[in-house]
């Protein structure tokens, strides 16, 4: 048989621009004017029941009368609608609104609509370019920058996606003001988590400063935005694909998910984190990584963030320590964890590798003697 060698290297430059600032639908505009999005004069505006209103519409109408084509395609708010069926039914949409390879999707809303819409892009028309206006503090914090773009299944949440990064990514602070308090919590829970995993300093400006984060006080609000972008894009710039280091971005994550997952949703996401937070410090005080007072200091902030680390009653434990098998960094069957070392730094297992084996009985024994609520 004859071998035909396909040599296909790759130099790809995915670099893009994350704008914080307040009420930035004219600026996207103006930049789409300026040719952020090429030639393309298609757009899909991808949003969700509670932030159609608010923002997409009024992109939607920005970019007719800047004399672009432009469809709004809304789908129901809340984690539960993050799926493979949602995905199929935009796409369909789509496909009747005649949208072809020569589109771009903007995404406008909070995580779940970037994480979906982001997904939609990488596989449409094997690929059409995507931006993200991000309108929650979870977002911004996470979701919408760092191009991780998936759909949840019932197993577990985000084990179907792709890596895709997006042309630009528009973080609209002036939107955190219209959030519920448990969303800004929510969002407070990714913050912290950078906190803890890359920056001491930045843990002790929000355990300073909480008080004007809740009152969106400008210069706060600024700076957190700035800070999780440096702390995460540190990582992500380092090891895009998960490889090694981007794990760490995992802190919390492992209880957290599963959580999520287990509560039907009925934890926000950050509130399942925080609880993901809580255990793995526990996890942490038993591997010698961290003293009691930095515990209860991670505790402590995790409460001025108006987040509980108590687990709910509704929550079978026991499914809970299964739902962990779940996780993407499971490795041969083996459950693996990020543990901070101290706050602002994670305990490195070997060489490059963040994830450190932990034993089912390890794991169990932490999350039953976890206080209830
Ligand atoms: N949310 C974790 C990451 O983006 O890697």
């Amino acid at each position: 048989m004859n071998i035909f060698h396909v040599e296909l290297k790759k130099t790809v430059d995915d670099s893009y621009d994350i704008e914080a600032g307040y009420s930035l639908e004219e600026k996207l505009i103006a930049d789409i004017r300026n040719g952020l999005a090429g030639n393309v004069q298609k757009f899909a505006v991808i949003t969700d029941s509670n932030v159609k209103g608010l923002y997409a519409e009024k992109i939607t109408a920005l970019l007719k009368s800047a004399g672009y084509s432009a469809s709004l395609f809304v789908f129901e708010a809340g984690e539960k609608s993050k799926t493979r069926q949602t995905k199929a039914e935009i796409e369909d949409a789509m496909l009747a609104e005649e949208f072809r390879r020569d589109c771009c999707i903007i995404a406008v809303g909070g995580g779940v609509v970037t994480d979906l819409a982001g997904f939609i892009a990488g596989t449409y028309a094997r690929g059409v370019p995507f931006i993200n206006y991000a309108t929650t503090l979870l977002a911004a914090a996470d979701a919408s920058v760092g191009g991780k773009t998936a759909v949840d299944t019932p197993l577990a949440t985000n084990l179907i996606g792709i890596f895709n990064q997006p042309e630009k990514v528009y973080l609209d602070i002036a939107a955190w003001q219209t959030l519920p308090p448990r969303q800004i919590a929510s969002g407070l829970a990714e913050t912290i988590k950078h906190a803890c995993l890359a920056s001491h300093e930045f843990f002790e400006y929000l355990d300073t400063h909480m008080d004007d984060i809740w009152a969106f006080e400008k210069t706060a609000c600024e700076h957190i935005a700035q800070e999780n972008c440096r702390i995460k894009y540190t990582v992500v710039m380092q090891d895009e694909h998960e490889k090694g280091l981007r794990e760490v971005l995992n802190l919390g994550h492992t209880v957290g998910r599963a959580i999520e997952t287990v509560s039907d949703y009925r934890l926000l996401h950050g509130e399942a984190l925080a609880i993901g937070l809580a255990a793995e410090t526990a996890l942490a005080r038993h591997f010698g990584y961290l003293s009691a007072s930095e515990q209860s200091e991670v505790l402590r902030l995790l409460k001025k963030a108006r987040l509980q680390t108590a687990v709910p009653s509704y929550i079978d434990r026991e499914a809970l320590v299964q739902k962990l098998y779940t996780d993407k960094k499971v490795k041969n069957g083996k459950l693996r964890f990020v543990i901070q070392q101290g706050i602002g730094k994670i305990a490195e297992y070997e060489n490059g590798v963040y994830a450190i084996p932990v034993e089912e009985e390890t794991v169990r024994k932490i999350i039953m003697d976890m206080p209830g609520r």
